[in-house]
């Protein structure tokens, strides 16, 4: 398929998941809006239809909560044959909350970034306008992560679930979920194995954490300081910073274009960028790694996170030469695979290459992964890491994620950010 033709197909494929208000994720298995997939959307589709990217920003902060949150899941036309169901977040009423069924947690602030590169691609009267609109509920939404998620003012935020990583089932939140000893989850059905096969989502343990944690929470009525206080699972999370640090940045860009002060945002970027290089480098394994809060370790696991340090562009040049000659590089780590890049480094344990988060292949990892290479002086690496997602796109489709060793789909069909980031690779390739 050439190039062209690759570009028609991600937008019909885009177009097939819009449901009017937004574009669904995926065709079966993700009928709602959820946060950072609506960003990936919004960042693919500026190239081509910036008014359908618009429309998908607007339709997620419309989801925003009092409290500044943005959820990770709206339920924007009510209940589906998804579970959960918005009733069983028991997030509606809540002072704080939000006027749009939605779930309690958050994702990485990725439509910030959405919002500044749409604002480069369009910054006549309509696209200051729109940012202008947005402006303050992003300033809100970065005000409350920096507060309710840093109540010490350290610099990172914490996750309390790791559904807010968007990363789910990472080998990384093993010792975190560990931690939580027996649970005793709220009753549930899991009806994610539907439309993907069992052995390519979350195992049966893993879910029933997540469930346990949303039973906890929803008892607390999502209050932020007990969450805070009590959270089982609180965690400094590599990837959700990074993605912070970044969207920060783009943050004070934006005030800045529209004449706004941005001297709290740049104190929130210059503290996150001393905190992640000081307190998230692991000097003896050469890697940025997640920091658990609850008792002070750090993963076991080796997973592609620990790039995502080059995309906030926090990395010295020692610590991304050591990320990519001892990671990135190395056959049986993160190389040595037909299609990069495996989410999990090859030689751990916990690897598995069809298993969500636990392996495979998914088109934002390489996207985020390959912009951070560019910046940082490795292009070779980032184009590498870019022709791989589109050949992976062009074999197999808009898949949620693929296996490396062959390529082959996994996970939900007719996934849109994997649509929407081909898009972007081909409108825009020295983005990466
Ligand atoms: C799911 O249901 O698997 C989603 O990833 C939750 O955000």
């Amino acid at each position: 398929m050439n190039d062209r033709d690759l570009a028609a197909a991600a937008l019909a494929l885009l177009h097939g998941n819009d449901v009017g208000a937004f574009i669904k994720p995926a065709r079966l298995q993700y009928p709602h809006q959820w946060n950072w997939d609506a960003a990936f959307i919004a960042i693919g589709l500026r190239h081509v239809d910036v008014n359908l990217a618009r429309r998908e920003l607007s339709a997620l902060l419309r989801a925003q909560w009092r409290s500044g949150m943005v959820p990770h899941i709206v339920y924007h036309a009510g209940p589906s044959d998804y579970f959960p169901t918005p009733d069983f977040w028991r997030t509606s009423g809540r002072p704080h909350g939000g006027a749009i069924p939605s779930s309690g947690l958050t994702q990485p602030p990725m439509a910030t970034t959405a919002v500044r590169l749409l604002l480069d691609a369009s910054d006549d009267d309509d696209g200051i306008a729109f940012a202008r609109e947005l402006f303050p509920q992003l300033l809100a939404w970065h005000r409350w992560l920096h507060t309710a998620r840093d109540p010490d003012g350290t610099g990172l935020v914490a996750i309390v679930h790791p559904w807010e990583s968007g990363t789910d089932n990472a080998p990384r939140w093993r010792g975190p979920l560990a931690g939580l000893g027996e649970v005793d989850p709220p009753a549930y059905a899991r009806r994610d194995q539907r439309h993907v096969p069992e052995d390519e989502r979350p195992v049966a343990d893993d879910y029933a954490r997540f469930m346990h944690l949303i039973g906890l929470y929803r008892g607390w009525q999502w209050d932020d300081a007990t969450l805070w206080a009590r959270a089982p699972f609180l965690v400094v999370d590599v990837l959700f910073n990074a993605i912070l640090i970044r969207a920060d940045a783009d943050l004070a860009e934006i005030a800045s274009r529209l004449d706004q002060p941005h001297d709290e945002i740049d104190a929130w970027h210059s503290r996150g960028v001393r905190a992640f290089r000081e307190r998230l480098w692991d000097e003896e394994r050469g890697a940025f790694l997640d920091i658990d809060l609850r008792s002070g370790k750090r993963p076991a696991a080796d997973t592609w996170v620990t790039f995502t340090a080059l995309y906030a562009g926090v990395a010295d040049a020692r610590q991304a030469e050591r990320m990519v000659d001892e990671r990135l590089r190395a056959p049986g780590r993160y190389a040595g695979m037909r299609f990069g890049l495996p989410t999990v480094a090859l030689d751990d344990p916990s690897f598995e290459p069809r298993r969500y988060w636990c392996g495979p292949v998914w088109i934002n990892a390489n996207w985020l992964v390959a912009r951070g290479l560019r910046a940082a002086g490795y292009p070779e690496d980032a184009s590498r890491l870019a022709s791989h997602a589109l050949e992976l796109t062009r074999r197999a489709g808009f898949t949620e994620y693929y296996d490396p060793r062959d390529g082959s789909a996994c996970g939900a069909q007719g996934f849109s950010w994997s649509a929407a980031l081909v898009l972007d690779l081909l409108h825009d390739p020295d983005g990466v």
